[in-house]
């Protein structure tokens, strides 16, 4: 094997010589190919990570749960909020939307893997009626809360390498959906490579290595690294609303939620909903040792998810859905801690990674033969400074598109949006027939340019000249 590229020599040093083991083999163009692979790794991280994360087992790898306690959370009006509190707050996000403080900031290089689509996950068709897409519903919703606020919103998008192209393509051949194309910044995510269990860099043919992205979390270091905090600075912007791909019922702007950031002068706060029952498949905001923190529910035990307090509620009922706000310094400040080394944890995930092996032959792994590392953005909760989790309605804010069937599946999804939907009409004094559950009997979608949460649709509502029939069914747009 050539050892005279000095790249290689640095691979054989650390013990990882098989990236290369086929080098002689490939032609010029795909050894430049593998030698810039070889280059986005960070060979003292990888040697770290394979002490610390993959070497170890049992107890040891597990996650730490001393001293845990279920995190503090501000409580919606409903259930004993401070109402006066919850009306400031939404006056304060008011202005420091007017003022063009916030810009809206989509995850979305997951690789959708659970819903089995081929495609960017955004490009999925969510809505009852028309059938609009994630990044549609999502586009919509931020030029009619710019428009709102009379300050149209920058929008960053975090792709992979995987589905950079397609996400462009589909923006641009969707003309983005009428949004200003300076204000929508796409960029990738940084990647990882896998490793097998003895911490050896996996190939996935003889000049590629097997690289994924790095973790919603990869999306701090990748917002600096794009050049989307400068950005944000140089537009007065410093909050950033954090939203993942697969929820088109997010409040993508909250206005509450962005007053309680800052009112409480919060570096990252978070959304909570109560758990729906003990087994329900959401990250646990808890208190350890005077910091917030996120366990997945893959790492808490059951027993303490089913726990029960004296109200006889589930003690760690707090589930992360996924919404965040970021203060645009304490990203930039997360971003480059320790210098090389982001202070964000990563987390091993074992998984089957299609790969080559000694002889260069391919293997289609029937259970795990590798591990991932990726990072997750909750883990920056415990760096900020006054870290808040306020509660919102689960059906004003989180219906996900996870799985194919069963639950958080495109038809729960589309279900919820028509109960919403049929319950902004409902406020407006409309009597539309609903099953018990809310779901109206008629076909229904309101387009995000006429309403796109309660106060929005109430005030197109009240603007229209003629009220719509609802005999058949209604699109509002
Ligand atoms: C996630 C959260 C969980 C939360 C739930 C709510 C984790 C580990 N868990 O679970 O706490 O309760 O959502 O819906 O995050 N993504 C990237 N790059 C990546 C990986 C993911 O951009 O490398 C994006 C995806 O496109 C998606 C989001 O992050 O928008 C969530 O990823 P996913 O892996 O689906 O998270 P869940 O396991 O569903």
């Amino acid at each position: 094997m050539s050892s005279a590229h000095p790249l290689i020599a640095e691979f054989q040093r650390a013990g990882q010589a098989q990236v290369f083991a086929f080098f002689d083999e490939l032609a010029p163009d795909a050894q430049q190919h593998l030698l810039a692979e070889a280059a986005e790794i960070d060979l003292a991280e990888i040697d770290r990570l394979n002490r610390t994360l993959v070497a170890q087992t049992g107890a040891a790898a597990g996650v730490n749960l001393s001293g845990l306690a279920p995190a503090p959370y501000e409580p919606l009006i409903a259930h004993g909020g401070d109402a006066l509190a919850w009306e400031r707050a939404k006056r304060a996000g008011e202005d420091a939307l007017r003022a063009g403080r916030v810009a809206a900031f989509t995850v979305a290089g997951g690789q959708g893997t659970r819903l089995g689509y081929d495609g960017p996950k955004g490009t999925f068709p969510v809505t009852p009626f028309l059938g609009k897409t994630l990044f549609q519903v999502f586009a919509e919703k931020l030029l009619a809360a710019g428009r709102r606020y009379g300050r149209p919103l920058h929008w960053f998008i975090m792709t992979s390498h995987q589905n950079h192209a397609a996400t462009e393509a589909f923006f641009r051949e969707h003309h983005f959906f009428g949004c200003d194309t300076t204000r929508v910044h796409f960029f990738r995510q940084g990647r990882m490579p896998a490793v097998d269990f003895s911490g050896k860099i996996l190939l996935e043919a003889k000049g590629s290595i097997a690289l994924s992205p790095d973790g919603h979390g990869g999306s701090l270091r990748a917002l600096d690294r794009s050049g989307a905090l400068d950005l944000m600075e140089r537009e007065g912007i410093d909050t950033l609303s954090y939203f993942q791909v697969d929820n088109p019922l997010v409040r993508a702007i909250d206005p509450a939620f962005i007053g309680w950031h800052l009112l409480r002068g919060s570096e990252m706060s978070s959304k909570m909903v109560p758990k729906a029952y003990a087994e329900e498949k959401l990250g646990h905001f808890c208190a350890q040792n005077g910091r917030l923190v996120v366990v997945e529910y893959s790492d808490l035990p059951m027993t303490m998810q089913r726990e029960i307090n004296a109200s006889g509620q589930l003690r760690y009922r707090a589930g992360s859905i996924a919404l965040h706000l970021l203060d645009r310094e304490f990203i930039r400040r997360m971003a480059r801690s320790d210098g090389s080394v982001v202070a964000l944890p990563f987390h091993r995930a074992d998984k089957k990674i299609p790969a080559i092996d000694a002889a260069g032959q391919p293997v289609k792994p029937s259970k795990a033969n590798g591990v991932k590392f990726e990072l997750f953005v909750f883990d920056a909760l415990p760096f900020a400074q006054n870290p808040l989790v306020i509660e919102t309605s689960r059906a004003d804010d989180f219906s996900p598109v996870k799985n194919a069937e069963g639950v958080d599946s495109p038809q729960t999804c589309r279900d919820d949006q028509r109960r919403q939907f049929a319950r902004w009409l409902n406020a407006q004094g409309v009597a539309l027939a609903t099953d018990a559950t809310g779901l109206p009997a008629i076909n229904l979608e309101v387009a995000p340019s006429f309403g796109y949460d309660e106060d929005s649709f109430a005030e197109s509502w009240a603007r229209l000249s003629v009220r719509p029939t609802l005999a058949d069914g209604l699109v509002l747009t």
